[in-house]
């Protein structure tokens, strides 16, 4: 029985196992209920008194050798399974792509770089506003055609609330709690309802300038708006006002520039007259100082509103407003270098 539990012990020593099922083959072989070591308790008892103790004692430590052993394999291989689940740190990364800029950003941002160098300021409102904020306050008549329900989305639970038609809102917003100097740029979404279409869009991006201080003048409007338009679209760039009407300027005008297409030469663009509207402006009307809270008598002002993406077109030439929500990458990626 001595040569046997040798034998066995040897055995233990080189024992292998490929993978988890081998060493449980192997923990049942020797350590379960009916596994070798279990016999060799059984068989114990038919051993002589003199030999019980050595035998006693190989056994203990075949059933100690054989417990450690299958412990090690197994920590081996709880390791390696450790180890296959650990992220690789010397792997090299993925290419991170980087995102481009919208191009109605870059437009807004160029149109923002452009009156701020002129000292004005950002401002903002709210995209869903009142009917005071977006009609009344900006001299809007009661029966004003803007405000009729082909034009303006209206909240249905809420008459008075509607979705801004117009960044012009803003102007409102800001005088309500200043007094002049203001000078402020407000860009920002606007809503109406709209059929959409390749030139029409529920939605769409509008920038309202405001100047109101002592002695502004039109002279003032038309000089800010010559260099607006050189730095936009190239010095040699012309303008012309053409007299206009909205409710909240007095005079109102709406500015032509030079095609930047053809050159003023005449394309389809400028459906031949080498002139295309890019924005509405005029001096604010006394109603609309009054109304928000400003003295007609001893200030003026002048306001213009123009659409991003009109002037993004005439930069870019996209042929269809769609695609600027439409979140295509392989048009927002044209962008790239111009950002
Ligand atoms: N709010 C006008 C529009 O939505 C644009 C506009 C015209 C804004 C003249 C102005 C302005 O500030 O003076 O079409």
């Amino acid at each position: 029985m001595i040569d046997r539990i040798d034998g066995l012990l040897k055995e233990i020593e080189e024992l292998k196992a490929k993978n988890m099922e081998e060493l449980e083959q192997l923990r049942i072989k020797y350590l379960s209920k009916k596994g070798i070591v279990n016999d060799l308790m059984a068989d114990f008892r038919s051993v002589p008194a003199e030999m019980k103790k050595e035998v006693g004692m190989k056994v203990n430590l075949l059933k100690t050798r054989a417990t450690d052993k299958i412990n090690e394999l197994k920590a081996r291989f709880e390791e390696q399974v450790e180890a296959d689940s650990k992220p690789d740190l010397t792997r090299s990364a993925y290419p991170i792509e980087l995102g481009t800029r919208h191009p109605l950003n870059i437009v807004r941002n160029e149109i923002i770089g452009i009156f701020s160098r002129l000292g004005f300021v950002l401002a903002d409102g709210p995209e869903v506003e009142d009917d005071w904020h977006v009609f009344s306050a900006m001299n809007f008549a009661e029966d004003h055609p803007a405000r009729d329900m082909q034009d303006t989305f209206f909240i249905e639970s809420h008459p008075d609330i509607i979705l801004r038609t117009h960044t012009s809102s803003v102007q409102s917003r800001v005088m309500e709690h200043a007094q002049p100097p203001i000078r402020i740029i407000c860009p920002g979404r606007v809503y109406r309802n709209e059929a959409i279409s390749y030139r029409a869009h529920c939605f769409f991006h509008q920038v309202e300038a405001l100047y109101v201080d002592r002695n502004v003048s039109f002279a003032d409007l038309k000089q800010v708006l010559l260099y607006f338009a050189q730095e936009m679209f190239g010095p040699d760039t012309k303008i012309r006002l053409r007299p206009s009407y909205f409710p909240f300027t007095e005079p109102s005008a709406e500015m032509d520039i030079s095609c930047n297409i053809c050159g003023g030469k005449g394309c389809p663009f400028c459906k031949g007259t080498g002139w295309v509207e890019i924005l509405g402006c005029g001096m604010v009307h006394p109603n609309v100082l009054e109304l928000n809270g400003i003295d007609s008598k001893e200030y003026t002002g002048f306001a213009l509103g123009m659409g991003i993406e009109r002037i993004t077109n005439l930069k870019y030439q996209v042929k269809d407003l769609r695609m600027f929500s439409e979140n295509d990458v392989r048009f927002l990626r044209e962008f790239e270098a111009a950002n």
